[in-house]
């Protein structure tokens, strides 16, 4: 069910049962993170295999505090600048953490959401909330309550609505070696913006390299479609008048064709707005039972990076 009822999300998660909660980045299947029952239905509900730990949610850097041993300097400060916000940060647990959340490592993914919805509710419990995104494993994030809603249907019985994404991507995951900042995923907050605040940093998991946290497996995100990147989508159209297509664009372009069905990410061009939009528009297009989806890749700057590497993970096979 589909519901504005903070209170009733309060007391299933009091239950120990599951919630999808509304963030700025995506939805999250949320439970208890001191509840080994939630956790375990979490992993099952996803389908997750149990090696990819999940990502604690709590409501302000002094509850953060109670669940992590030390911050380094640069962690700080990037709380300081980004939380509430679409920043992870990976820092060595306590003891109370469970293991069971973050797959038997030492460390910890700790994020404070800006999400007046979550954020209210977090205020409301006793216990921070696990929640990875709230899709079947390797399919598409949700960025609205209805995805969420029909990914698992009466199997979730409570989704908090908190209205569209606003950013619309995943956090971005940054760990720390010797107070350098680790960028693990590319996210809603840019590389360029993560520097700006902590100093030069590393960024370790790209889609050719070992696959070094358990989650930045090349097959994420994925539709069902068959997902391209191309050159050029009017050349692609074009040239296979036969297939029919799915356009994901961006910018002012002109794609009236025959069999092809195309969504505008930003008019502007603008890559906020084109985040925001990005996984809906995968996800309305890859139910149209189209031969393919295709798209070009991003410019390279600031937020671009993060969208160019979920759509190469969405185009690998
Ligand atoms: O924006 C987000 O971060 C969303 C919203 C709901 O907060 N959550 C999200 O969770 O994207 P999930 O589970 O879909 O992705 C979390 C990623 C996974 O790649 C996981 O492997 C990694 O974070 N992760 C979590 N805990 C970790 C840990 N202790 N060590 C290394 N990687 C970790
Ligand atoms: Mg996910």
């Amino acid at each position: 069910m589909i519901t504005s009822n903070i209170s009733y999300a309060v007391n299933a998660l009091n239950q120990g049962d599951l919630v999808a909660i509304p963030t700025e980045t995506v939805y999250g299947l949320a439970g208890s993170a001191f509840n080994e029952h939630a956790i375990d239905k979490i992993y099952k509900l996803k389908n997750r295999p149990t090696c990819n730990p999940l990502i604690l949610h709590t409501h302000s850097i002094e509850e953060v505090l109670k669940f992590v041993q030390h911050v380094p300097p640069a962690a700080m400060k990037l709380a300081e600048a980004f939380w509430p916000g679409p920043l992870t940060l990976l820092l060595p647990k306590k003891s109370n953490i469970p293991l069971s959340v973050t797959s038997s490592s030492h460390l910890v993914a700790v994020r404070i959401p800006n999400h007046a919805v979550t954020l209210s509710l977090l205020q409301q419990l006793d216990f921070p909330l696990v929640a990875p995104s709230a899709n079947p494993y390797t399919r598409i994030s949700p960025t609205n309550a209805k995805m969420v809603d029909d990914y698992f249907g009466e199997a979730l019985p409570v989704i908090l609505d908190g209205d569209i994404c606003a950013k619309g991507i995943e956090s971005t995951i940054v760990g720390f070696h010797d107070n350098i900042p680790v960028i693990y995923r590319q996210g809603a907050i840019s590389v360029d913006a993560i520097e700006f605040i902590a100093g030069k940093s590393k960024v370790q998991a790209t889609i050719k390299e070992k696959v070094t946290t358990p989650g930045m497996s090349p097959m994420h995100y994925a539709p069902m479609t068959k997902f391209c990147i191309v050159e050029s989508i009017l050349d692609f159209i074009y040239e296979n008048r036969e297939l029919k297509i799915g356009a994901l664009t961006l910018g002012k372009i002109d794609v009236n064709q025959p069999n092809t069905n195309s969504i505008n990410l930003s008019i502007a061009a603008d890559l906020e707005e084109a985040s925001a939009n990005l996984y809906k528009s995968m996800y309305d297009l890859d139910g149209m039972g189209l031969d393919c989806i295709i798209i070009e890749l991003f410019p390279e700057i600031g937020i671009g990076k993060s969208l160019n590497d979920r759509i190469r993970r969405a185009s690998f096979r």
